[in-house]
């Protein structure tokens, strides 16, 4: 086994086991040692977070020496809220800091410092205005494995939040404290959606990532008909036939205690984005220089090129194309760009077979400063209805920072485009600054959210200013937000570089000037993976083959649209190899191989048992279009400098295959007098399970049966104390599943 198998292994270990660290909180010692002294501003200050710019060490977060009202402090911290500076005390006993908001900001900004030991609020300042005298904490740190320095937004803005933790300085025995990710901590939680959409009648795949300690068990109950869990994975899979929200207790327990949550499981018909959208949006080639010919020309070669043709069905008019508003409040386009109007624009791309977007923003002005929807989101909502929009893509420049705001605003938006009669998407873009992905479905009814700040037309920025996003920078983002994506929730990265070659007029910012072609087939695989929208914006007049080569790629596109909505997780990372993998819905996976390396060609190995596959499959290149091989053997590739390497393992009809879910249909079961009956031939001896549920999915009979084959028997059960009404009754023997409905 190479050194890559080894620690492929490993990593899947640790992805699907959630391991973590293992801490032990019982640090007390009964023998006293010398007390020794630790400055904040000594400690690893990388691993915390900070809302603009970066720490600093000995000075404010602008780079002056720490000042807070008039006094100087030589040692210290300067940070900017939102942020948080995690520590593991290793037994540390005393935390002292003077706090405040440094002088730079001339009297402006409000914060609030607030300290937990473990998880509990063990400090709080209460509100801190610029220019105030600067407060001190004291505390006894000795009972808490874990301190978490926090300073955060006191008045829904972080403008001038320039907090200091002056002379901030920790005591200890023996071991140093040291700066932790937030992300590092151990108490057991959930990190993933708490809403799951699916279609009726189709395969589903809920992932649970819960976090923490080892060992964790995980215990889920009230499952609906239907529907198993995988304990190995952590996954919620199957398929429930009648539409309605199915809720299910989980909870997950370890050395820390146990938490329990309630997630739910939505089935619906009327799912607005069920897999993710594809199309092309006018921002990154044109910015404002947009206009109703220039639309319809993109149109129609989005039908010659044959995009339309292979799913790229939205035409997205981004900022820049308002008007005024009239005595009434209507939103008018501007006329020199749109003198047709909008609703003619929209019966143009409807009458071709594409639908229509439209932009706005949760504000009074957008981010170009045309006119936003703050307050007129109904009489706006009816206008893009009576227009014909079918998708809104919603801005968040000009707003408040806080998430509370911020989910009001989506909602009223959201509520405005449900009322407007007319079915439109609608795609959240405050750039993944408030967790959009924990909100903005279940609060605010979004479909997909943005989870970067602007795409730029480049590989990847290296100037570490976390606003800058390449390819990679976005990729980069996505690690962990999987757990949040699935059918009509999407993550979004912005849209893809494709096509671009440096010319689009926002993305060519920050000194990006294009990419290569295999960087661009890299950017496709990648947001195929991560099941990201396909939407594309660069000049569709000039596509040449090798974009159409990469955009027009039907077995990549079919992994992005895959029904399953699995969004790839990343579950292998060395240097700069990395190996991404998805689920699909008929049971395969796709696996990219990624070479972030600027100039070396990379080979990889992989024994294939190691992604934790059952049975034999194929495994077909994506880009080569051919079989390379099959999983009973170990895969060898060269993968160039920034390439993508991407594979579909299809199954192989087998019939020693494990085949979950197959239908046993070698049963029947019905009432008689009361009783449940059931009929089964068994092929061999063991245990079969017989469940039985009500139309909610709620377990009322459960039942091990293990004489079928020697006796050939029917099962019989008195269900004489049921109400009447629809059943469903489920049969679970080795492998093999199946439900059948019954009328009681
Ligand atoms: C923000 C968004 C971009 C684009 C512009 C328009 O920057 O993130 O995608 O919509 O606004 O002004």
């Amino acid at each position: 086994m190479s050194k890559f198998n080894l620690r492929i292994s490993f990593v899947i270990i640790l992805t699907f086991c959630f391991s973590a660290l293992r801490v032990n909180l019982m640090h007390a010692s009964t023998t006293k040692s010398a007390i020794n002294q630790l400055y904040l501003d000594e400690m690893d200050l990388t691993k915390g977070t900070c809302g603009w710019k970066t720490m600093r060490s000995k000075l404010s977060v602008g780079g002056n020496p720490i000042k807070i009202a008039t006094v100087t402090y030589a040692r210290g911290v300067g940070t900017h809220a939102p942020g948080e500076i995690t520590i593991k005390t290793n037994g540390a006993s005393r935390f002292t800091s003077k706090i405040g908001i440094d002088d730079e900001t001339n009297g402006n900004g409000t914060v609030e410092f607030i300290v937990y030991g473990n998880q509990t609020i063990i400090y709080q300042s209460g509100i801190m205005r610029g220019n105030a005298a600067a407060k001190s904490i004291d505390l006894d740190i000795s009972a808490y494995a874990y301190l978490r320095l926090i300073v955060t937004i006191a008045d829904g803005s972080n403008n001038n939040d320039h907090a200091d933790w002056a002379d901030a300085l920790l005591e200890y025995e023996t071991v140093k404290p040291v700066c932790i990710k937030a992300a590092e901590l151990p108490w057991t939680e959930f990190r993933n959606k708490t809403v799951h959409y699916a279609l009726p009648n189709k395969n589903l795949q809920f992932r649970l990532n819960v976090y923490g300690v080892q060992p964790i068990t995980v215990n889920v109950t009230n499952l609906p008909v239907g529907i198993e869990f995988d304990s190995k994975r952590n996954i919620l899979y199957g398929k429930i036939s009648q539409e309605g929200v199915y809720n299910i207790p989980v909870s997950a327990t370890n050395i820390y205690g146990t938490i329990e949550k309630t997630f739910k499981i939505e089935i619906s018909n009327k799912l607005k984005m069920p897999t993710p959208p594809m199309g092309w949006m006018t921002w990154n080639i044109y910015r404002g220089e947009i206009s109703e010919t220039k639309i319809k020309q993109t149109a129609d070669v989005m039908v010659s090129s044959g995009m339309r043709d292979a799913g790229y069905n939205y035409i997205i008019i981004d900022d820049l194309w308002q008007g005024t508003r009239d005595a009434s409040g209507k939103i008018s386009p501007n006329a020199t760009k749109f003198p047709s109007g909008i609703k003619a624009l929209a019966d143009y791309v409807h009458a071709i077979g594409l639908k229509l977007g439209i932009y706005s923003d949760a504000a009074d002005n957008t981010c170009g400063g045309a006119v936003g929807s703050l307050n007129k989101e109904v009489i706006d909502a009816q206008t893009y209805a009576s227009w014909g929009i079918d998708y809104l893509k919603y801005d968040y420049c000009n707003a408040p920072a806080d998430q509370a705001t911020a989910i009001n605003r989506y909602k009223a938006m959201a509520d405005a485009l449900n009322n407007s009669g007319r079915d439109m998407v609608f795609a959240a873009c405050e750039w993944g600054d408030r967790n959009p992905w924990e909100w903005a479905a279940e609060k605010s009814n979004a479909q997909l959210w943005r989870t970067t700040w602007d795409i730029r037309d480049t590989w990847e920025f290296n100037d570490g200013d976390k606003n800058h996003y390449g390819i990679m920078n976005s990729l980069d983002r996505h690690i962990g937000l999987e757990y949040y994506a699935g059918p009509n929730r999407w993550n979004d990265p912005d849209m893809m570089v494709v096509g671009l070659y440096g010319t689009g007029i926002p993305s060519n910012a920050f000194g990006a000037n294009g990419c290569t072609d295999r960087e661009y087939q890299a950017n496709m695989s990648l947001w195929a993976m991560i099941a990201a929208p396909l939407i594309t914006s660069f000049e569709l007049k000039t596509i040449n083959d090798a974009t159409k080569d990469i955009l027009l790629n039907k077995e990549v596109i079919a992994i992005n649209q895959d029904t399953l909505g699995d969004a790839a997780t990343r579950i292998f990372k060395d240097g700069d190899i990395e190996v991404w993998a998805r689920d699909l819905y008929d049971g395969g996976k796709a696996v990219a191989f990624l070479n972030r390396n600027n100039t070396v060609t990379k080979n990889i190995s992989v024994n294939w048992s190691n992604l934790f596959i059952e049975g034999s499959y194929d495994i077909r290149d994506l880009w080569k279009h051919q079989l390379v091989g099959t999983s009973n053997t170990s895969f060898n590739t060269n993968v160039l400098a920034h390439e993508v390497v991407l594979l579909k393992l299809s199954k192989v009809d087998n019939a020693n295959a494990v085949q979950l879910l197959k239908k046993t249909d070698n049963w029947n079961c019905f009432v008689q007098d009361k009783h449940l009956k059931i009929n089964y031939s068994q092929p061999e001896n063991g245990i079969v399970e017989i469940m039985l549920a009500d139309s909610y999915g709620k377990q009322v009979l459960l039942k091990s049966i293990t004489n079928f084959l020697s006796d050939k028997i029917t099962a019989d059960f008195d269900v004489s104390n049921l109400p009447s009404g629809v059943y469903f009754c489920r049969l679970k023997y080795a492998n093999r599943i199946s439900t059948k409905k019954v009328i009681l």
